[in-house]
């Protein structure tokens, strides 16, 4: 009897996992799911309040994130030195100036320099600014030969000229459809962009970038509730926002985090654990982003935590294959940012982001939104794509692939001009 519940045991363990790493994408065959509450607290008490969604109910979900997903920040290093490369470079012909300067931190004998660019809008100063990380170093993002040229380790992609796991000139301006950066300025926003490996190199290793500036003695590895890749490049979110409120050419009150896709992940997350930015954008987040895991459509947690080992911190691994045990799901990572204004964006070909995942989520979150009376996702159905819907929390579906494009940010811009810059 003992040794076939033993076996039985070994079976379903064995099932999970196996199940954990496969992709479903048809609608059919996504499992019943309960979502855990949002207003209720451990103690089973009822949330109706904005201050009781403050004082009781937030706090706690905001610890488990740490705990059990992105992990803590192990305490703390000094201020990082700000070099400054250029202060008012003359930009888009006249209409903005460009800056860049480099935040380098120091812990443990070690040195990180993390370059921070910058495009602001001469005509709207101090600025509302959009901070968000690139994939493709700074310089990628607009053709401008002023730009510095990121040293930092980069996936090889002889396609782009990145050889050697280093940038070259050849890549100069190729994601400047990703970055619309003049429709900002002329919208009244600046720019504050960051290439995302110059905090953390994405691979799975925590040699280099800014984990071993905060190694104790004889440690080489993130502790399983310390912080892994997500973590690190959301607190670089947090050390350029340092930066900002001293900077007088930015309103750092209006300071919007934008991200796409992994970066969409810390985008969430930055905002979620940092209440000085005022609001998030998450285009095509996903899987531990926007999309509700429990739905197992598209990216799994398994696929994730296989793929990516380096993403989230140690304790989230025993999730692979067991949604159901998640003491959160990703509808509270998107009620940690309420009331602050959330936009939310899928794109009707990214199945393996799961769309009405992160439609599903949001309408989740929105209750929270209206704990505070805010306009939110009222829809019981997921919209038609290029129909956007919600207000201060807001959601659309795009047609087309898993990608930042001109429909997004045209919708992103009208919706920071109407809730976030008033
Ligand atoms: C992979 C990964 C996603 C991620 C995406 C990206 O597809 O599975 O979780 O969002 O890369 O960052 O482009």
């Amino acid at each position: 009897m003992k040794l076939s519940l033993t076996l039985l045991f070994v079976f379903l363990l064995l099932n999970s996992h196996a199940q954990s790493t496969k992709s479903n994408v048809d609608e059919e065959l996504v499992p019943q799911y309960e979502l855990p509450e949002i207003l209720v607290s451990e103690k089973g008490r009822k949330i109706k309040k904005p201050e009781q969604w403050e004082k009781i109910r937030r706090p706690e979900i905001l610890h488990l994130f740490v705990q059990e997903v992105y992990g803590k920040v192990p305490g703390e290093i000094a201020p990082p030195e700000v070099i400054v490369y250029e202060d008012r470079g003359e930009a888009f012909g006249g209409k903005a100036i460009r800056k860049q300067i480099d935040l380098v931190f120091e812990g443990n004998g070690r040195t990180l320099s993390v370059g921070v660019l910058m495009y602001l809008p001469k005509a709207a100063s101090p600025a509302p600014v959009i901070l968000g990380y690139n994939f493709l170093g700074n310089h990628a993002i607009v053709d401008d030969p002023e730009i510095r040229i990121s040293e930092s380790w980069v996936r090889n992609n002889p396609s782009l000229g990145i050889v050697n796991n280093h940038f070259t000139e050849q890549s100069r301006g190729f994601d400047a459809e990703s970055w619309p950066v003049e429709k900002m300025l002329d919208a009244g926003f600046g720019l504050v962009t960051v290439y995302y490996g110059e905090v953390d190199p994405d691979y799975d290793d925590f040699e280099n970038g800014i984990h071993p500036l905060f190694y104790k003695e004889g440690q080489d590895h993130p502790a399983a509730d310390e912080w892994a890749s997500i973590g690190a490049w959301a607190w670089g979110l947090s050390r350029v926002m340092d930066y900002l409120e001293t900077d007088s050419d930015v309103n750092a009150k209006q300071v919007i985090v934008f991200g796409h896709s992994r970066l969409g992940k810390t985008a969430l997350w930055a905002v979620a654990s940092d209440q000085r930015f005022a609001a998030c954008i998450s285009n095509d987040s996903g899987c531990m982003g926007a999309a509700l895991s429990r739905r197992r459509f598209g990216e799994t947690i398994g696929i994730a935590n296989k793929n990516f080992p380096q993403w989230f911190c140690g304790n989230f691994k025993k999730y692979s294959g067991f949604e159901d045990y998640l003491p959160i799901d990703q509808h509270m990572l998107l009620a940690l940012i309420a009331p602050r204004p959330l936009y939310v964006a899928s794109a009707t070909e990214d199945l393996w982001s799961d769309p009405k995942g992160e439609f599903l989520s949001a309408q989740a979150a929105s209750a929270v939104y209206r704990l505070y009376g805010l306009t939110a996702i009222d829809d019981e159905q997921m919209p038609s794509p290029e129909h956007p819907v919600g207000g201060v929390l807001s959601y659309h579906l795009r047609t087309g692939k898993h990608a930042v494009k001109p429909f997004d940010w045209e919708q992103y811009l009208q919706w920071a001009k109407e809730y976030v810059v008033h």
